[in-house]
């Protein structure tokens, strides 16, 4: 599966997370590898092995001079492509330091994110997937990052599991919904009216379409989940652009999960942006911090403040008045229960019915392309990026066939999703 990913532009990093040219740089973990990433002189931002190829030394501690970055333990420095630039501890008529590279990735900036790509070189996709969130003009997308302390494919499947928002994501008990759909008719609250919607599911070259059909008065209240290669989701819910996540793998127990909305009409503003920091939804309440892996190494993330020590400070009066869970955010409901299954989950142990078969398929269309590329079969959705300019979809309406909902509406999405 790693191959697989290897295959794809990922998020790496969000951009102000390496605001400065030549300022510090931080330390990450993707696919399982340690990197630094850093802003050189001219703006481009280096995603290198961690450890300096002379005596394994952690660049994190280097300088971030002109041109590159320059190991703080013999002054050995490397530009963004993994050149050594200089060696300054070996005499020059060696030439030691032509025969020595940096592992380096190439990235790419856009929407507020580096991106990078850490596959072969001959099979790199020209472009990026051109979300619209990722082409918004800047300040017109939100995007925010967090640690999730459990494999990358808990989170996602969290996400394609539409029959959970109607309970973990209740205001209150979900057997008596009425009244408060009277007091504030959101879509977390409409979605409580019918606690077991009808799943539909049309798969595309992209990944899949996934409908659910709730019951709403005397029509039906559908949401359409995008769910994109390798792991994207586009879900519905926020107004004008939509909104989704994507999990990057850290390492089979960790991961970055990144958030993106967008909106086309006008920027983001300050209190807008100052509200979703709250926490109440995405991204969750979170600090700026270190985070030492399992192995000792360390890398530089938002870690969420509700976390497993804390029992994601659950309050049991507030889940007997208030809520479902007695959590407070969105976000911090679903890692509860996600990074409470255990790091890695064992799928031998489920039980999996008909609400899950967006899960089911998701596995087998990820594990299909994962098994296909190791006889040799590259995947398409990498060199499809307009595959990838898409909204979700959330609408009222009388008709009950999910084709024909999204022949209804995916072709003016824009005015009439939302
Ligand atoms: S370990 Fe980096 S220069 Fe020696
Ligand atoms: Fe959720």
């Amino acid at each position: 599966m790693g191959e697989l990913f290897r295959r794809f532009w990922l998020p790496a990093l969000v951009s102000h997370e390496v605001a400065d040219r030549n300022g510090p740089p931080i330390r990450i973990r993707l696919l399982g590898e340690d990197l630094v990433a850093f802003r050189d002189s001219t703006g481009t931002v280096g995603i290198i092995g961690a450890h300096c190829p002379h005596r394994l030394a952690p660049l994190f501690f280097g300088r971030n001079e002109e041109g590159g970055l320059r190991c703080a333990y013999h002054g050995w420095k490397f530009d963004v492509n993994g050149t050594c630039l200089d060696m300054p501890n070996e005499p020059p008529e060696r030439q030691f330091k032509q025969r020595i590279t940096q592992t380096a990735y190439p990235t790419r900036e856009q929407g507020g994110v580096v991106w990078v790509y850490m596959g072969p070189k001959e099979v790199m996709p020209d472009r990026l997937p051109q979300f619209e969130w990722a082409q918004a003009p800047e300040g017109h997308q939100f995007v925010a990052k967090w640690l999730q302390r459990t494999n990358w494919c808990q989170g996602m499947e969290g996400e394609i599991d539409t029959s959970h928002i109607s309970f973990l994501h209740s205001m209150k008990e979900v057997y008596n919904p009425e009244a408060l759909v009277a007091q504030s008719p959101s879509v977390l609250e409409n979605a409580a009216l019918d606690g077991a919607p009808r799943l539909t599911l049309l798969e595309t070259p992209y990944g899949f379409n996934y409908g659910s059909r709730r019951t709403y008065k005397d029509q039906y209240y559908w949401r359409v989940t995008r769910w994109l290669f390798p792991m994207y989701s586009l879900i519905p819910g926020t107004a004008n652009g939509g909104a989704g996540r994507c999990w990057v793998p850290v390492d089979d127990e960790h991961t970055f999960t990144f958030h993106y909305q967008s909106r086309d009409d006008r920027p983001f503003d300050d209190d807008e942006i100052a509200q979703f920091y709250k926490g109440g939804g995405f991204p969750p309440r979170m600090e700026r911090t270190k985070y030492m892996l399992r192995d000792g190494n360390v890398i530089d993330t938002w870690v969420p403040t509700a976390r497993i020590e804390n029992d994601y400070l659950i309050d049991r009066e507030m889940q007997r008045d208030v809520n479902f869970t007695g959590i407070w955010g969105v976000n911090e409901q679903d890692r509860s229960l996600q990074e409470g299954m255990r790091p890695i989950v064992d799928r031998s142990k489920e039980h999996l019915g008909t609400a899950d078969i967006a899960v089911l398929s998701a596995r087998r269309l990820l594990l299909n392309m994962a098994k296909k590329l190791m006889k040799g079969e590259e995947p398409r959705p990498p060199h499809d990026p307009e595959s990838y300019n898409l909204r979700p979809l959330e609408v009222i309406d009388p008709q009950d066939d999910f084709r024909s909902i999204l022949e209804k509406y995916d072709a003016t999405l824009g005015a009439a999703a939302f």
